[in-house]
């Protein structure tokens, strides 16, 4: 095991703002990356990634709210996305996980092969129990991917979401550690 948790194609890495902010910016700004996320639809700033990065990396151990990792491929150190694990309830072992892959390095496996790592962490290294994902239902790269990694949906919230010009239901899609 090399730095970092690796899968089959990808590892998972700590943030490092020379490394990886330029892609976040550049993502979280591109309307189509952001087509079915709740985050991207405002303005993100340097600033207001430079922050974000800095929260992310500050948290207090052992029991920080959020883990987020920079996606890398195994075999060039590519930069090619960011898997998170957010919104940790420690009592009940239980987080909301997310993930984006740049454009160009989609529908290659890589999104499946860091969720199932991202999964592997969160439930033999952190502990955790379940993990959850709230999809929109027009996302059918994400909800195939999370079926793919394992995740299967287990609910489905009507008009949830006001995204791109429409109420939008949200899938709920769980993963649950096996007893
Ligand atoms: C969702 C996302 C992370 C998937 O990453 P990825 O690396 O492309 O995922 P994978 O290659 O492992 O799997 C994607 C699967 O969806 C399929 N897929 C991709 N786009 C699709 C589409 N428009 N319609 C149907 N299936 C699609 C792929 O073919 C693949 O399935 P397959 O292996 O059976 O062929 C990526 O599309 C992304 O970053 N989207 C923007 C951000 C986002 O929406 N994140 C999720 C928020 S809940």
């Amino acid at each position: 095991m090399g730095y970092g948790w690796e899968g089959e194609t990808v590892r998972l890495v700590p943030l490092d703002k020379e490394k990886h902010i330029k892609n976040a910016l550049a993502w979280l700004n591109d309307a189509d990356v952001t087509a079915w996320t709740l985050t991207g639809d405002f303005p993100v700033s340097r600033f207001i990634e430079e922050d974000f990065f800095d929260r992310m990396l500050n948290q207090p151990a052992p029991h920080p709210t959020d883990v987020v990792f920079a996606v890398e491929t195994l075999a060039g150190e590519e930069h090619i996305g960011f898997s998170g694990i957010h919104r940790i309830e420690w009592r009940h072992g239980v987080a909301v996980t997310g993930t984006t892959i740049g454009a160009k390095h989609r529908s290659k496996g890589y999104g499946s092969d860091a969720a199932l790592t991202r999964t592997r962490y969160a439930f033999d290294v952190l502990g955790l129990r379940i993990l959850l994902s709230e999809v929109m239902a027009d996302n059918t790269a994400s909800l195939r991917m999370l079926q793919k990694a394992g995740y299967a949906e287990v609910g489905r919230i009507p008009r949830r979401y006001w995204k791109r010009g429409s109420y939008r239901d949200a899938i709920i899609m769980t993963i649950e550690r096996p007893a």
